[in-house]
């Protein structure tokens, strides 16, 4: 759960060295801290394990931005070399403030909007994923303009459940996302693609949920485009060079659980991959995958001060005490909307006292403002004491509001035992910033 250069001892958490304390001092709270090394290396673990697991036939890792991106982030892949996946004009514009070779960048999202697909053709991604019919004329047309012709794919929704909280599932048919093979919309967007020779089909993508454990949704989701890339071939006579399979790798968010790492799920797809590509007649795509919170998620943890404490009387006669930190659902929304479930501990001193019966909240007026639902911390928690919270890295600070005028905090990056914001907290003045004052 913790990033590799957290530690504890008696003061409580330090990373590289640096206490809490003195990174709360500086830096005041809350504030997510991300550890540069280990997310370069989570990075380059994902690339590492592709290329030794499909050999030649090794895509490319796409870090998908859309789990946390800042130019300093984009800056740290460009350098890794892997590629990235956005799914916005916004996420774009910061992969390329990073200095990311457009030809490492793929677009994908189920509405692009026209200025954002005559940006990506223009400032030329590697591929866009289509998403339906009315993208395939749009990119079509953006590809005329520019005089290119631009590579994409489609995406499919291959009809697997993936194991996951619903609205982070995406692949099985009642979805906004793709098309849908058993349906045939699928069969009739190849055609159309087909009919565009200023598009140049490089193959399918899928992407069927976040946070699985496991790997037969993937292998199911897999087999089955295999399977329509077999019949590409006996249609057009020709095979697809691509197949990118998304990302959704679960990570640890508890005690006892375990981050899926690339070793324990690229062996069992490229197994599959190879199996389903040889029963069908086909030379092995290159295979693409886009991890997000996998890389980023472990890498980073939040920092809060606690600033009351309240014991309530529940109806069983039983008491929770209730924690409350100075963020809450502004700084991670994933206990509101996903029911996540995440663990806390105090971070500037250990205690001795009882574990009691406790809910993390924030400081937003509603009752849903939880950080954490149900956790035990010591019963001597008091105002002052700093708690963190571990794996906030993935969809934390990139899905932040600013509810209740709350500034967004900001983020730290630690590497080597020094400590440098990359995105600075807001302020006040940013908050009235949007404001037509006339
Ligand atoms: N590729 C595509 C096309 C995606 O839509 C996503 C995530 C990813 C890759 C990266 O998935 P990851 O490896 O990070 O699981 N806000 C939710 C997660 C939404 C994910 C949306 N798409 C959460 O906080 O759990």
């Amino acid at each position: 759960m913790w990033s590799s250069a957290v530690s504890f001892n008696q003061e409580g958490l330090a990373i590289g060295g640096l206490t809490a304390r003195a990174l709360a001092s500086e830096f005041g709270t809350p504030t997510f801290f991300i550890d540069e090394n280990h997310f370069r290396s989570r990075a380059q673990l994902w690339a590492d394990a592709l290329n030794a697991n499909f050999g030649d036939s090794a895509g490319t890792v796409y870090y998908a931005a859309k789990a946390f991106i800042c130019t300093d982030v984009a800056r740290w892949i460009k350098e890794i070399g892997i590629g990235i996946d956005v799914c916005t004009g916004g996420e774009l514009a910061v992969a390329l403030a990073g200095g990311i070779d457009p030809k490492k960048i793929e677009l994908h999202g189920n509405n692009k909007s026209v200025a954002e697909i005559n940006r990506a053709v223009e400032v030329g991604v590697r591929v866009i994923v289509l998403d339906s019919l009315f993208e395939i004329e749009r990119v079509s047309s953006a590809a005329k303009k520019a005089g290119v012709r631009q590579a994409v794919m489609l995406r499919l929704t291959p009809g697997v459940q993936a194991h996951t909280h619903q609205s982070i599932s995406t692949a099985h048919e009642d979805v906004k996302f793709g098309f849908s093979i058993a349906s045939g919309s699928a069969w009739a967007a190849i055609s159309e693609v087909m009919s565009h020779p200023e598009l140049e089909l490089r193959g399918f993508h899928t992407h069927i949920g976040s946070q699985i454990f496991g790997t037969d949704s993937f292998e199911l989701a897999a087999t089955r485009i295999i399977a329509l890339m077999a019949k590409f071939k006996d249609e057009y006579s020709s095979e697809l060079p691509e197949l990118d399979l998304g990302g959704g790798y679960a990570i640890a968010y508890l005690p006892g659980e375990k981050t899926v790492e690339p070793h324990n799920v690229l062996p069992a797809l490229s197994a599959l991959v190879k199996r389903e590509c040889k029963a069908a007649g086909l030379k092995l795509p290159l295979i693409s995958i886009e991890p997000g919170r996998n890389i980023v998620g472990p890498t980073t943890f939040t920092l809060y001060e606690v600033g009351t404490v309240k014991d309530v009387t529940l109806e069983d006669g039983g008491i929770r005490k209730y924690v409350s930190v100075d963020g809450g659902m502004s700084e991670n929304m994933r206990t509101s909307l996903y029911d996540a479930e995440y663990f806390a501990t105090l971070a500037d001193r250990t205690s001795t006292a009882p574990l009691t019966q406790s809910r993390v909240v924030g400081k937003h007026c509603e009752t849903g403002d939880i950080v954490i639902r149900d956790i035990k911390l010591p019963a001597d928690i008091a105002p002052g004491d700093l708690l963190a919270t571990p794996a906030t890295g993935a969809y934390g600070r990139s899905m932040a509001s600013n509810y209740n005028h709350v500034p967004r905090p900001p983020v730290v990056a630690i590497k080597d035992g020094k400590a440098r914001v990359i995105v600075r907290r807001e302020n006040e003045a940013d908050l009235l910033a949007l404001d037509v004052k006339e």
